[in-house]
């Protein structure tokens, strides 16, 4: 765990410059705009250890399978986000000297990004080799108002002397991924062209031949008087930019703004791209940086209105909960169907930047209650998109007839993960997937989406369902066997009860569903029963004797139900019980002593009780969560939020406020030593759902919001904003009494422990 970030409500800080710690903060000084993002890395050149990382959303690279034992059914390739063409560099050499801070002596270093206005800063004083003292201010955005613009500007100042300075200014598209075998490159170049204060390069990537064009225009000005530069075009392979040689004078300023423009051929004809990306460096240019930025702030602003959380009386909170609503919302901005939300988002390389359960399970809610509803309806209609993939995807596996089985990790809906028991076993990922509908649903009201899209997708999954239990004469009822539930910890486990739960849920709500549509709107049923050659009454009664006798592992002696079949046969223990030498288990023991171990690594059961509380009493919650937590280690980050939730409704309030903080600062604080990779950009959805259905108590039951608040005895209040069909409401806690405020939309009856109350016109509600 690391405590260097200073404490701030709004502001991430860091006042030293420390190699040692510099690729976490390239990590969580990352910006982006739902469409391109990159690390926080210098303009300059930096010659420390670094991961310099762009990326651009959508685009990635089919890296081929290598594993030592082939399996069939093994998809043909890991996708791979890819490090893509930057846009930020501006290297300075003075007297030639390099301005490289692994290699001057630093002063006054400061770095902050502000999170109300999404702007990065860096400041610092820099003393080269031979005793010259420059100052440097630069400013830097991804613009939230287009997201094919970025900006810096960059200010040096000669402190100590007047001499000759070389700038260059380029694009590179010379990059390579830190997860790169052998250093293998993935992009080619197309085109590159520069002129003076302009040059671009398109460059596409191997194999899936996407065309990313990034493209610069500068503009040099001087604090006083008039600058003299000499400007020569620089142009080699995968690269394009100026060299400029130019006067520095003592005390005067030397201005550079640097518009980076980035294109990717997924919005923009390939053969267009060039004159598309200087038309949009053109208007950038015009527009200026000021403007530009103001444009890009006013969209923050704008969603701050709706998403803010507050929390008075403890700053690392308050600035941990903002960091993890920031992080996302410059992830995702939901305007685009065919993109997704990958683990690391723009801050990192791991996971490959693919598209994984975490989306359904934990980022739908996050997306549901801060933003437009049809940016969460654009994450279930990606998955829609990529039905016919999943019914493929199960055929290799060998199920048939419209079985769907979406996959554990994908770009374009192809499974491309190849970890035997997670690809073939975690199957529980389309439960997920068919429960976001319910979820979609639920919040918005918008029932007309099962007959748009959703009814086909709950259709397909079912019958994959339906096809993967098997009857057993042994036990009577139908079984699952051969899965890995969401811990990981355990592979090829039989009955998981999560898995058999999700499988008997999706089976009665996908009926449901079905009647439903074919009541409100027979001609589409009977549309989509014609489409997807729905047998109705033969697969309807057999997911109907699926789901009334299913077997579920249970304990009856403890009233509990069972992980999976056997798992009372396992010696249990404390994980408070482990050492320090143990932990975390994933490191630090053999892979056969971690499956034979009670240990679990995330939520499983205690996830399977979040989802479906509603059909549990508290008593049996209660059970279950005395029975698994302390068996839990929670090495994955999606693990904590989970225990929140259910702590707070059990009023096990210590406990819910200590996972609060394990996910609220994890990487601010780099609490699993694994930042550097990248943010944990899905569990911070986690993070916000520990807080608003946690200590909020936020539910969502007959179409009304029904809040059961408390508050941590650490705090003085807090508030969230949930934007609930149309309405934008505000839910004030302190420890005498909870607020609501109708913040904007018509009147609405919302549920406070169990009273109704109207909320209109801006009148607070107490009790
Ligand atoms: C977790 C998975 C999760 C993945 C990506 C893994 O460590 O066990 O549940 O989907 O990380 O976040």
């Amino acid at each position: 765990m690391k405590n260097y970030i200073r404490h701030d409500d709004w502001k991430i800080i860091e006042d030293r410059l420390d190699p040692n710690v510099q690729e976490i903060s390239e990590s969580l000084f990352s910006i982006g705009n739902g469409r391109m993002g990159q690390r926080a890395n210098f303009e300059e050149e930096y010659s420390g250890k670094s991961l310099r990382g762009s990326y651009v959303a959508g685009v990635y690279y089919p890296d081929k399978t290598r594993v030592g034992w082939w399996k069939n059914g093994y998809p043909e390739y890991f996708a791979k986000v890819l490090n893509a063409p930057s846009w930020i560099g501006i290297h300075v050499s003075i007297d030639n000297q390099k301005l490289d801070l692994a290699k001057c002596e630093v002063e006054d270093f400061y770095r902050e990004l502000d999170m109300k206005t999404g702007l990065l800063t860096r400041r610092f004083t820099a003393t080269l080799p031979d005793g010259k003292r420059v100052r440097v201010d630069s400013r830097r955005f991804c613009s939230m108002a287009n997201g094919e613009i970025g900006a810096i500007r960059y200010v040096l100042l000669p402190l100590n002397f007047s001499s000759t300075a070389t700038l260059s200014i380029y694009v590179n598209a010379d990059v390579v991924n830190k997860d790169s075998n052998y250093d293998e490159k993935f992009w080619e170049e197309v085109h590159r062209e520069a002129s003076e204060g302009r040059a671009l390069v398109t460059a596409q990537t191997r194999k899936t031949f996407f065309h990313v064009t990034t493209g610069m225009e500068y503009r040099l000005s001087a604090g006083k008087g008039k600058l003299h530069s000499r400007v020569n075009v620089e142009l080699r392979e995968k690269f394009a930019g100026n060299v400029i040689q130019l006067d520095l004078e003592q005390g005067n300023e030397l201005v550079v703004v640097k518009y980076g423009a980035v294109l990717s051929s997924e919005n923009h004809p390939k053969a267009a791209m060039t004159g598309a990306c200087r038309k949009v460096l053109e208007k950038a240019v015009k527009d200026g940086f000021d403007k530009l930025f103001q444009a890009h702030a006013k969209v923050w602003e704008s969603k701050w209105r709706k998403c803010d959380i507050t929390i008075n009386g403890d700053t690392a909170a308050q600035q941990g909960i903002r960091f993890n609503i920031f992080q996302l919302m410059q992830t995702y901005t939901g305007e685009d169907e065919r993109l997704n939300i990958g683990p690391k988002g723009f801050t990192g390389e791991k996971y490959g930047g693919s598209t994984y359960w975490d989306t359904e399970a934990y980022c739908l809610p996050f997306f549901l209650g801060t933003a437009d509803p049809s940016v969460a309806r654009n994450l279930l209609v990606y998955r829609y998109k990529h039905l016919e993939k999943a019914i493929e995807n199960a055929q290799k596996l060998g199920f048939s007839g419209g079985a769907a089985l979406y996959p554990m990790v994908t770009m374009n809906g192809e499974e491309c993960h190849n970890e035997w028991e997670i690809t073939f076993e975690e199957i529980h990922r389309n439960g997920a997937i068919a429960f976001a509908i319910y979820d979609y649903i639920r919040y918005t009201g918008d029932q007309h989406y099962l007959a748009e899209y959703g009814l086909e997708v709950l259709i397909g999954i079912s019958r994959f369902w339906a096809q993967r239990v098997n009857w057993s004469e042994n036990k009577r009822k139908y079984v699952m066997l051969g899965v890995t539930g969401p811990n990981e910890y355990e592979n090829n486990v039989s009955n998981n009860w999560y898995t058999n739960k999700f499988a008997v849920w999706t089976l009665q709500y996908a009926a449901q569903c079905a009647a439903d549509v074919r009541k409100k709107n027979l001609t589409r049923y009977k549309e989509i029963a014609r489409k997807v050659k729905f047998r109705e009454k033969e697969e309807l009664g057999h997911w109907h004797s699926i789901a009334t006798r299913m077997y579920f592992p249970e304990d009856p002696e403890r009233k509990i139900v069972l992980q999976q079949d056997g798992f009372l046969d396992k010696e249990l223990l404390k994980a408070a019980n482990l050492g320090l030498e143990d932990r975390p288990l994933n490191q630090k023991w053999s892979w056969d002593r971690i499956l034979r171990s009670c240990f679990i690594k995330q939520a499983d059961v205690l996830q399977g009780l979040y989802f479906f509380e509603d059909e549990f009493d508290e008593d049996t919650i209660r059970r279950n969560f005395d029975f698994y937590e302390p068996m839990t280690v929670h090495e994955s980050s999606l693990s904590p939020c989970v225990h929140v939730i259910l702590a707070s409704r059990l009023g096990y309030t210590d406990k819910a406020y200590e996972f609060y903080l394990r996910t609220a600062r994890l990487d601010l604080d780099d609490y699993n030593n694994d930042t550097e990779d990248g943010c944990h950009i899905t569990s911070m959805a986690g993070t916000w759902m520990s807080l608003v259905k946690g200590f909020g108590g936020m539910r969502v039951r007959d179409g009304k919001l029904h809040f059961n608040p408390f508050i941590p005895q650490q705090w003085k209040s807090y508030s969230f904003r949930l934007d609930f069909r149309g309405r934008v409401i505000n839910v004030i806690v302190t420890k005498r009494k909870t607020e609501t405020i109708l913040e904007s939309g018509r009147p609405v009856d919302i549920v406070l422990r169990g009273r109704t109350i109207r909320l209109q016109n801006q009148r607070r509600k107490k009790s």
